[in-house]
């Protein structure tokens, strides 16, 4: 069976979503996992949440933020087009812990990841207060879909064209100093954004879970490209997480690692135009899951 693109469309400037049959990984989900995806032969394998899944449509979601190389390639396919190789689910699904409040936080491309968390946590019984924040109007999707998960909902923007101007971290404060009791956070965003939330929440000792975006090969612990230091401990973030205890991690390592291959990466996507590849790859018959 191949992966066939069932949906395509676009959300926000630089940001679309694809609705991609996977039959087994959408029976095998949970809230947290991901997909390694590779597009064609001759693709490099690369992670995406999974943001949403239909079982018996046997549909998983992805939303991707078009960065490089394969996320330009990506945007370029059509609905009918198949993806080669969808690999997964991977990571821990996330722990849903007992009822109480949560404060659910999504920086930019991470309101996509956060969306089947809130809706865990909100059917597991919790008062969810979510807080998306992005730099611009035209950079925030799925408004609706996330407050209709959510008690109390606040949006910021970096130029204060929609929402409160600002960033995230300005109405968790206000939360924190009116003193609503908050029993954990979740936070998905950039890697500064984290970092600063979680030095945020310390301070309160409220527990904070993060979702890190190392860079990943494998995606099965052998390769060791996802390490991350968690406490006084090496983590492998695609089988140890890729959640963590935001207390725990190293962010100023996992922001040096990412900077890693730009090289590589830049001169892989100068050199697109001339594979020009064209997305029609119907044929295939091996998915992997
Ligand atoms: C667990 C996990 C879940 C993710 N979920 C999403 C998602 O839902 N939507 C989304 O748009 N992006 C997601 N990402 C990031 C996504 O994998 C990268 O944006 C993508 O690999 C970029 O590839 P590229 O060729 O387009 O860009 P490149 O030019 O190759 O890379 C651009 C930047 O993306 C990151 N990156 C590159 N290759 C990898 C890799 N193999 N693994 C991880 N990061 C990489 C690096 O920071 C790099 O600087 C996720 C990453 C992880 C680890
Ligand atoms: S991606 Fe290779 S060890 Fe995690």
């Amino acid at each position: 069976m191949s992966h066939t693109i069932i949906k395509k469309q676009g959300l926000a400037r630089n940001i679309f979503m694809m609705e991609i049959k996977a039959p087994l990984v959408a029976q095998k989900h949970q809230a947290g996992q991901f997909i390694i995806l590779r597009l064609h032969d001759k693709g490099e394998r690369i992670p995406l949440s999974i943001v949403d899944s239909d079982k018996e449509q046997g549909t998983i979601t992805l939303v991707i933020q078009v960065v490089g190389k394969t996320t330009k390639e990506m945007e370029r396919c059509n609905e009918g087009d198949s993806v080669l190789d969808i690999f997964g689910p991977l990571g821990k699904p996330t722990l849903i812990h007992e009822k109480g409040t949560v404060v659910a936080i999504g920086g930019g491309l991470g309101a996509a990841p956060l969306h089947p968390i809130l809706k865990a946590l909100k059917k597991a019984g919790n008062r969810t207060i979510t807080i998306l924040g992005a730099q611009s109007k035209e950079n925030i999707f799925w408004e609706v879909k996330m407050k209709a998960l959510s008690h109390d909902f606040h949006i910021t923007t970096d130029d204060g064209s929609y929402g409160e101007k600002g960033l995230v971290s300005a109405p968790l404060q206000r939360l924190l100093q009116e003193g609503t009791k908050i029993d954990r956070v979740y936070c998905i965003g950039p890697v500064f954004m984290m970092k600063a939330i979680s030095n945020l929440t310390k301070e309160y000792k409220i527990p904070t879970i993060v979702s890190l975006n190392p860079i990943m090969v494998d995606g099965t612990g052998m390769c060791g490209g996802c390490r991350v230091t968690v406490g006084n401990d090496t983590k492998f973030a695609c089988v140890d997480g890729p959640e963590f205890d935001g207390h725990q991690v190293d962010f100023d390592e996992l922001h040096k690692r990412l900077q890693f291959y730009t090289k590589h990466e830049e001169f892989a996507e100068s050199h697109l135009e001339k594979e020009r590849h064209q997305c029609k790859l119907g044929d295939f018959n091996n998915e992997k899951e």
